[in-house]
């Protein structure tokens, strides 16, 4: 892929990345007869919570299909993937924080302490600030192999946030069990290319 489609992707990639925000928007303030429904803040919490759990597989899912397409360029598409999961991911936060606790920081760090979801949640959430902070170039230069390391933090917050969806939910567990077993197709396809594949060439 040249340079100039590189560009143009990325582009359309980004408005792409920006509808499901759009959607919400447009249900929030009731566009075109849309609306979120009876409890409005807990339906944001929870929208934003699955598109930044999605964007946090799509991140993971670019390695794979690389390496089973052999279509590099889409490596050069992961960054925006991932900077879209922590948008998302930061959406959730805000509107708990902002909407459902009303920026009480004491109720806040008592929900973060003593609802085990939440404290969950809340680490992962951490995790990924680093991860957001030196997605550059210029931090990638400068951190060199440690960004590589750094960046492998994504594993543990890709299983904190299907752990703290799966522990939220009260009856139907077959959702957040799908997407469980989505990120072990991709963590375990990681652990076959290195142990497995490997050792039988
Ligand atoms: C990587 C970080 C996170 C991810 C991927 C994530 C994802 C999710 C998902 C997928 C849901 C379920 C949505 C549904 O049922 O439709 C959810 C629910 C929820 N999350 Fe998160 N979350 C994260 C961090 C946080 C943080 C930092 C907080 C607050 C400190 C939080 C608070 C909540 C709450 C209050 C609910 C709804 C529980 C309920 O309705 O009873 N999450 N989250």
């Amino acid at each position: 892929m040249t340079a100039g489609w590189i560009r143009g992707g990325k582009a359309l990639l980004f408005f792409i990345c920006l509808v499901p925000l759009a959607k919400l928007a447009m249900e929030t303030f009731g566009v075109a007869g849309l609306s979120l429904g009876a409890n409005p803040v807990e339906e944001l919490i929870h929208r934003f919570g699955i598109w930044g759990l999605i964007f946090l597989l799509i991140t993971l899912a670019v390695t794979p299909l690389r390496q089973l397409t052999g279509w590099n360029w889409l490596i050069r598409f992961r960054r925006m993937f991932g900077l879209f999961a922590f948008f998302y991911v930061l959406m959730h936060f805000l509107t708990y924080a902002g909407l459902d606790q009303r920026f009480d920081l004491a109720v806040i760090l008592e929900d973060v302490v003593e609802r085990p979801f939440i404290t969950i949640g809340f680490i992962a959430f951490l995790l990924l600030i680093p991860l957001a902070a030196t997605s550059t170039n210029g931090m990638m230069r400068r951190l060199g192999r440690r960004w590589q390391k750094l960046h492998r933090l994504v594993y543990i917050i890709a299983i904190l946030g299907v752990w703290h969806f799966y522990w939220q939910v009260k009856l139907d567990t077959l959702e957040s069990l799908v997407y469980a077993l989505i990120l072990a197709g991709l963590l375990g396809f990681r652990i076959w290319r290195k142990y497995v594949r490997s050792a039988h060439p």
